[in-house]
Formats: C-alpha cells, sequence, structure tokens
C-alpha cells in the first residue's frame, strides 16, 4: 500500500510527500445504532485501510489525487469553502477535516498536496468514512506542526462528518478506527466517550461478505432513524435512550407511535446485549457471543428495520453453518455487509458454499473477505 502511494503521490505532484498516516477500516461487533444513542458499542479495527500522503503547497490551495478515481480536484481553502458535489463529492471528507481543526484549537496548514489509496471497499459498512478521516486528521496536524492526542482526533473526524459532510453519525467508526489494536475490540462507553480494548480470544474469525448491495437512500434511511430514536428519548422523558429502561419503555410504550416505539426497544436491548456480550467474552464464551449477535441482527430485521433481504438471506445461511458462532449485519445496514464470527475450522471453501446460496437466489457474488484485526490510525513517517 504505502508503495502504490508513494507512486500515486509522486507521479501526481513530482516530489516527495512529508508526512504519510493511515488508518484502518472497522468491523461493528455489537451495538447497532447504540452510539448517537449514548450506549456502549464494541468494535475491531481491521489489517486494511486507508492511506494518505501530504506536503504543504503554496498558494492557499489542497490539490486531492486518489487511487479510487484518475480525477484531480483543485479547492481553494477560504472563507468560501463548502460541501463539495457530484464527482467531486468524495473530498468532502478531507475538506471537513480541515476545516474544522480550529474547533479544537489546531493549527490549518495554509495549502498541501493530497494522495490516498485504500484497500478497503467503499460502501460495505467498514467504514471508510472514518477511515479517510482519522488519516487525514493525522497527515494534516503533522503538517501544521501539532501532534493531538488520538481522542481529539477521533472527535475531530467525527465532527467533519457530522456538520461537513453532513451524517449524523456517532463516534463508533472513528473510536474504533483510532482506538483499534491487534486480537481486541475496542470497546466504546459514547456518553463519555471512553474508549478501552478488550482482548479477543485467540480462536475468533471474521468473515465478512459484502454484498455491494446499498440503499440508493442510505444517508436519508440513517437520518431518519436517528431522528425516530431522538423522537422517542423525547417521548420517554429522557435526553438519549440510553437512559431509559426496557420497564420505562413498556410503561409508555402507548406515548409513542409504534415506529418509535420499535427503534427505542432495538436500541434498549442492543445495549443490553453489548453487555452480555462482554461477560460472555470475560468467559472465553464465544458461542454465547455469538447467539447474541445473531440476535442482534433479528433485532435490526424486525424492529429496527436497517436489514435487506439479501442481508437476511446471509445470515440466516450463516447462523445455520458448521462452525459459524453467529452473524449479523455490521454498520448502518440498508445494504452493505454481514460478519460471521467463526472458529479456526470455517474455511474458504464454507465461505463459498455461502457465497454461490446466495449468487444462485441473487443473481451476483458476494465478496469473501477473512480478516485480521490491526491496529488503530498511526502516522508512519512526517
Ligand atoms: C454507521 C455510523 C456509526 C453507527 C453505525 C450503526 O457506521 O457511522 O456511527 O451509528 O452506523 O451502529
Amino acid at each position: 500500500m504505502k508503495q502504490a502511494l508513494l507512486q500515486l503521490f509522486r507521479s501526481a505532484f513530482g516530489g516527495e510527500p512529508t508526512v504519510i498516516a493511515r488508518a484502518p477500516g472497522r468491523i461493528e461487533f455489537i451495538g447497532n445504532h447504540t452510539d448517537y444513542n449514548g450506549g456502549t458499542v464494541l468494535g475491531a479495527a481491521i489489517d486494511r485501510g486507508i492511506w494518505v500522503a501530504a506536503r504543504a503547497a503554496q498558494g492557499g490551495r489542497a490539490t486531492f489525487v486518489s487511487g479510487h478515481t484518475p480525477a484531480r480536484v483543485e479547492i481553494a481553502l477560504d472563507s468560501a469553502l463548502s460541501k463539495q458535489t457530484g464527482d467531486r463529492a468524495w473530498v468532502n471528507y478531507q475538506l471537513g477535516v480541515w476545516a474544522k481543526l480550529p474547533a479544537f484549537g489546531l493549527r490549518q496548514p495554509a495549502g498541501f498536496e493530497f494522495a490516498d489509496v485504500s484497500d478497503l471497499p467503499p460502501g460495505a459498512g467498514l467504514g471508510s468514512s472514518a477511515a479517510i478521516e482519522l488519516a487525514t486528521g493525522l497527515a494534516l496536524t503533522a503538517l501544521a506542526g501539532e501532534a493531538p492526542a488520538r481522542e481529539i482526533l477521533v472527535k475531530l473526524g467525527r465532527k467533519a462528518e457530522n456538520e461537513f459532510v453532513g451524517v449524523p453519525c456517532g463516534i463508533l467508526d472513528q473510536g474504533v478506527s483510532g482506538f483499534g489494536q491487534r486480537d481486541h475490540l475496542v470497546f466504546i462507553d459514547c456518553r463519555g466517550p471512553v474508549f478501552a480494548t478488550v482482548p479477543l480470544p485467540a480462536d475468533a474469525h471474521f468473515w465478512v461478505f459484502n454484498t455491494h448491495t446499498k440503499h440508493a437512500l442510505v444517508d436519508g434511511l440513517y437520518a431518519a432513524r436517528h431522528r425516530e430514536c431522538m423522537d422517542a428519548a423525547r417521548a420517554l422523558g429522557v435526553a438519549l435512550l440510553v437512559e431509559a429502561t426496557p420497564a420505562l419503555l413498556e410503561a409508555k410504550r402507548a406515548a409513542l407511535p409504534d415506529v418509535n416505539y420499535r427503534r427505542a426497544k432495538h436500541v434498549i436491548e442492543e445495549i443490553g446485549r453489548v453487555g452480555a456480550v462482554q461477560a460472555a467474552l470475560a468467559q472465553g464464551d464465544l458461542a454465547a457471543v455469538g447467539k447474541l449477535l445473531t440476535a442482534s441482527h433479528r433485532s435490526s430485521q424486525t424492529l429496527f428495520e436497517n436489514s435487506t433481504p439479501e442481508l437476511d438471506f446471509l445470515v440466516d445461511r450463516l447462523a445455520a453453518a458448521p462452525h459459524v458462532h453467529g452473524a449479523r449485519l455490521t454498520g448502518g445496514g440498508f445494504g452493505g455487509a454481514v460478519m460471521a464470527l467463526t472458529d479456526g475450522t470455517f474455511a474458504q471453501a464454507d465461505a463459498e458454499q455461502v457465497a454461490a446460496a446466495y449468487a444462485a437466489k441473487f443473481g451476483a457474488q458476494p465478496a469473501i473477505l477473512h480478516l485480521k484485526t490491526g491496529p488503530g490510525a498511526e502516522l508512519v513517517a512526517g
């Protein structure tokens, strides 16, 4: 990846970058749509991600190139800076990070040249947006001579996404990309937020099936779920759903439209499942963990309604397969990927059987990824 990045940078800008940074994608292990409701969540940084290279430039401009498009985008970094549209929209994550630096008391580089390459499938629900935000945050602060704490970089990425890109996401993706560690899960109590790592049992394996499907309205649907959760919290008389108990929800059921009741039930019970998974992990009981993962998916399917027939099909197949502890959609939903937690004997041939059954029904092959955990975002040079 580093070689591909350097080659891209040199051919675009005719020289060497002064900083290089990388940030991983993530698997949402469990804690679906709990983060912006103040709940808890567990995720894993994976051994794939985004690499960026940059150097300072004159003229108050930023120039972007990327491995995923032949386009070269130039932007004036002035007070008129605004969100880009159409085929320039891919630079919004980087611009958002630059624009939000002062909100954390950090200097902005006045102008820069910037390249990125990725081995993370975009739109798969593997946190590619957060990975570019974290890598950009590391690179731009290094260019400006700043070295912010990890937690600041995480918050910077989320703020860029919330306020510049315009997605009301929580802190899960950025937190996991920032605090990831090989052979560990990242635990986040989103109210702090407080970040911690939890060791992963040695025989835990992740298989991800990317359906390459994405609901055309995915951003709007995510925002709608966010709104429904906030409305439900208001009707229950709490600031965030994390403060509501199952008993409170039942007592006030009549005060909520049924759809908001179901959204709240998913979130409140999901927070309970995160706690149960932590306890099962501490016992090394992966079978119990797997059952909770599949229960999370069933709740997405019926209560939160962020699953799709494609994702449900994969979960049904995987949950019934030998050596699979459990399976669920990973990330925001409405398409994307399913992840399965398996033991070490689940093999490529087993994954291919599931993929073949999927292809027979839906007429397209899902991509199979046997992912390992990996380290969090880091400055590689500079
Ligand atoms: C997306 C968002 C996260 C989180 C998940 C759902 O990945 O970016 O903040 O809300 O969806 O759990």
